[in-house]
């Protein structure tokens, strides 16, 4: 008897055998922006643990940042009231873990450990929820957690700051720093639902709201030239924090990032490029040589600046774009330069030029690195030209200083 079979073509005997699998799945998650997510007449975050089983009681833990605990002292009390209020489909199984805050979150391991052991200790199963209350760097170290633990449990982000309900908390990645860089294990996960409430900004430092502020010029730089000129137009109540109108600029970004991650054809960065990343190759690399003492979004609107000023050295922006986006960056109140950036190697050469092989290594592939073509307009180059890299460096110390 002839058993079935997939093949029809005999396999010659130098041919492999293979069996090809495909199939896809697609992703759909919804970015509320909301006021109070705490409050009990507010719907939204119970209308999020029930979105794809409405009649089911849903276990949930919260993960917290430090910084948000001190800043919003009866938040683990309105929690409680929250989950009790709408008990009918929420269980809140514990107080939240509370977790340090800001880059120390991804940079010690044991913060990682701690929320694995209390979801291991809560039983949370891939049906339970987790809710990351904090900003991006708790959002990717707890994201991470939850994506590890049983191979992926729910994740809904409460993003508390510009830089997270802006860019990081919308979109699809996690991570943490290890071996001396940044975001070196992470996965790409989409959560369940992302709750962006305006009311945690108000508790947030001035420097980190600027810093956050970052993320949204760089992606009108790479794909908005309107959102650009929206921003020069708003440029002082911007710098000044104005709080309706940094919401704006905080609602917009989302769009554009959701926007970019839904459209590119690659929302897992499969190829080399990640336009998204303008000005980041420096930018991670002026993070981990100040120790963290730079702001993620600080050190972006420095590498912004260079790769700016890079893309005119090269004849690919003109001079007048040039000086638009040095000026808006400087009217915003980046400072430009950080004297980590002279630092050299035992040859003279600039320790961040290292950022860029380490920028490849993240992505593989070639080296992709977007510049500026004009403004709302990136272009991808697969070289950089060292000579021009230290002029342009020369031209930063003399716009940052
Ligand atoms: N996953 C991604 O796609 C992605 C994208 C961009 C940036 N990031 C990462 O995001 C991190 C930076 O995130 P960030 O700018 O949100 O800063 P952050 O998470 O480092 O937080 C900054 C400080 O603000 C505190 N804080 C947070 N919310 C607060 C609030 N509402 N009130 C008072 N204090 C509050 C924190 O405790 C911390 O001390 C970096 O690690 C960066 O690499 C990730
Ligand atoms: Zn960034």
């Amino acid at each position: 008897m002839r058993l079935p079979s997939a093949r029809t073509v005999p396999i010659s005997p130098t041919e492999a055998d293979v069996l090809v699998q495909r199939f896809s799945v697609p992703y759909e998650y919804p970015v509320y922006f909301t006021e109070g997510v705490l409050a009990p007449e507010n719907p939204t975050l119970a209308r999020a643990l029930c979105l794809q089983e409405p009649n089911r009681r849903h276990r949930f833990a919260v993960v917290l940042d430090d910084g948000v605990a001190r800043a919003w002292p009866s938040l683990p009390t309105a929690a409680r009231a929250y989950a009790d209020h709408a008990g009918d489909c929420m269980q809140l199984l514990s107080d939240p873990l509370v977790v340090p805050g800001g880059e120390t979150a991804k940079n010690d391991p044991q913060a990682l450990g701690r929320v694995h052991a209390f979801l291991d200790r809560l039983g949370i199963d891939r049906h339970s929820f987790v809710v990351v209350i904090g900003g991006g760097a708790v959002q990717d170290m707890a994201g991470y957690a939850a994506a590890t633990a049983h191979r992926g449990v729910r994740v809904v982000r409460v993003p508390t700051t510009v830089l997270s309900q802006a860019d990081s908390g919308v979109g699809v990645k996690n991570g943490v720093n290890a071996f001396g860089k940044k975001n070196t294990l992470g996965t790409f996960s989409p959560p369940h639902a992302v709750l962006c409430d305006r009311l945690f900004l108000s508790t947030l430092a001035p420097r980190d709201l600027r810093a956050g502020m970052a993320e949204g010029v760089k992606v009108a730089l790479v794909k908005d030239p309107a959102f650009f000129r929206w921003i020069c137009d708003n440029k002082n109540d911007l710098a000044a924090l104005e709080r309706n109108v940094v919401a704006r600029l905080v609602r917009r970004s989302a769009e554009l990032h959701l926007a970019h991650i839904a459209t590119s054809g690659d929302p897992f960065e499969q190829g080399s490029a990640r336009p998204l990343d303008f000005g980041h190759w420096a930018a991670h690399k002026l993070e981990v040589m100040t120790n963290h003492a730079l702001r993620h979004g600080e050190a972006v609107a420095i590498g912004m600046a260079l790769d700016t000023l890079y893309s005119k050295e090269i004849g690919l922006l003109g001079g007048v774009a040039c000086n638009q986006i040095v000026s808006l960056l400087r009217s915003l109140g980046y400072p430009l330069w950080h004297d980590a950036i002279a630092k050299t190697d035992a040859s003279g050469r600039p320790l961040v030029l290292a950022g860029l092989a380490e920028f490849r290594e993240h992505l593989g592939g070639e080296l992709t690195i977007t510049l500026l073509a004009d403004i709302g307009a990136g272009r991808e180059v697969h070289d950089i030209d060292m000579p021009t890299m230290l002029r342009s460096i020369d031209l930063l110390l003399r716009a940052g200083t």
